[in-house]
């Protein structure tokens, strides 16, 4: 019987990172290339065979529609490939919830697609890099993983590409949560507990990746914003995502801007800068021609707008349906 075969792709970030001192606080993201993690994964009795690739070696605030392409085709490339029964990302954490949701979107999921990172860096006293990665093997070369979309494993848990998001800047076992489902799964290097059945019957992409990623800038709401401001952010853009104050309110002024911009085609968002911050519809949505995020954050809300966007999904009826779709 052969092993079972998994590709690793090493994008940086903090799990890939070095502070060169077990008690320094700073450190360099992506410094540690994937063969030498595979090497050093090789420590474990995991019953796989890896085939590594390293796609970028970045901290992933620098991961962005260039990378995104290359890690997209390398995954397609994977799912024809018979002799690959998984694929894992290494990402740093900062946006990992971002890559993590935009290839559910778009890949065919016909193999395991695990996302993980790490909190402290691979010399740090109390590391979490390689248990994560070992969780993600788990994860990665589990038949019960199918059907769930891109997965993302951090501190033992198990989050959906829709509802991962990173909510602290330090700890290990706490540093993601999902909204607005939780974990989807409780994972060690031992065992793997699902919550619930598969949710998607569909392996096929649900949409085109992006040839060309359409500006659609973030504005973060706050008392006392003026529309002058935000108008500049505007410029080139063809869509916007409002962080919102509370449930994607923003001032009077701002509001009026907006729904101007909206009846000329401009994509208009509303989320909200609280973290678990469900966005529903108002009435006023109608008139304004917004769309409520529901439960994507801004982050997430910005990915989904860009991939409508460049898919020719325009009308703010048909973006709503798509974010209200789980
Ligand atoms: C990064 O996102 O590249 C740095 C932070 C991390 O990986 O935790």
């Amino acid at each position: 019987m052969t092993n079972t075969r998994i590709l690793v792709l090493g994008t940086g970030g903090t799990i890939a990172g070095i502070a060169g001192d077990a008690m320094r606080h700073d450190y360099q993201p992506g410094q540690i290339g994937i063969d030498e993690w595979l090497e050093d994964a090789g420590r474990y009795t995991l019953d796989v065979d890896f085939v590594g690739r390293q796609i970028a070696n970045v901290g992933s605030e620098n991961m962005g529609p260039q990378i995104w392409k290359v890690l997209h085709e390398v995954i397609c490339e994977a799912m024809e490939d018979d002799a690959l029964d998984g694929i894992i990302v290494t990402h740093g954490t900062d946006t990992a919830e971002e890559t993590a949701f935009l290839l559910d979107l778009t890949l065919p999921l016909t193999k395991p697609v695990v996302l993980v990172g790490a909190m402290r860096p691979a010399d740090a006293v109390g590391s979490d890099g390689m248990r994560n990665f070992v969780n993600a093997v788990r994860v990665a070369s589990a038949e019960s993983s199918k059907g769930r979309g891109v997965l993302l494993v951090m501190g033992d848990r198990v989050l959906a590409a829709r509802d991962a998001r990173k909510v602290r800047t330090r700890g290990t076992d706490d540093a993601f949560r999902g909204f607005p489902r939780g974990s989807v799964a409780i994972v060690t290097p031992s065992a793997l507990e699902w919550f619930g059945n598969p949710w998607r019957d569909d392996p096929s992409p649900r949409f085109a990746f992006p040839s060309e990623f359409p500006e659609v800038p973030i504005l973060y709401a706050a008392g006392g914003i003026r529309p002058s401001m935000a108008g500049r952010l505007l410029e080139d853009a063809q869509g916007v995502v409002v962080a919102g104050v509370g449930e994607g309110n923003m001032p009077e002024a701002v509001r009026a801007m907006l729904a101007k911009r909206a009846a000329n085609g401009l994509l208009v968002i509303r989320a909200s800068r609280v973290d678990e911050g469900l966005v529903d519809r108002e009435p006023e949505d109608d008139a304004n021609r917004f769309v409520a995020s529901r439960a994507l954050n801004p982050q997430k809300s910005r990915i989904l707008a860009m991939v409508l966007l460049a898919n020719g999904v325009t009308d703010p009826a048909k973006v709503q349906a798509v974010f209200d779709r789980p």
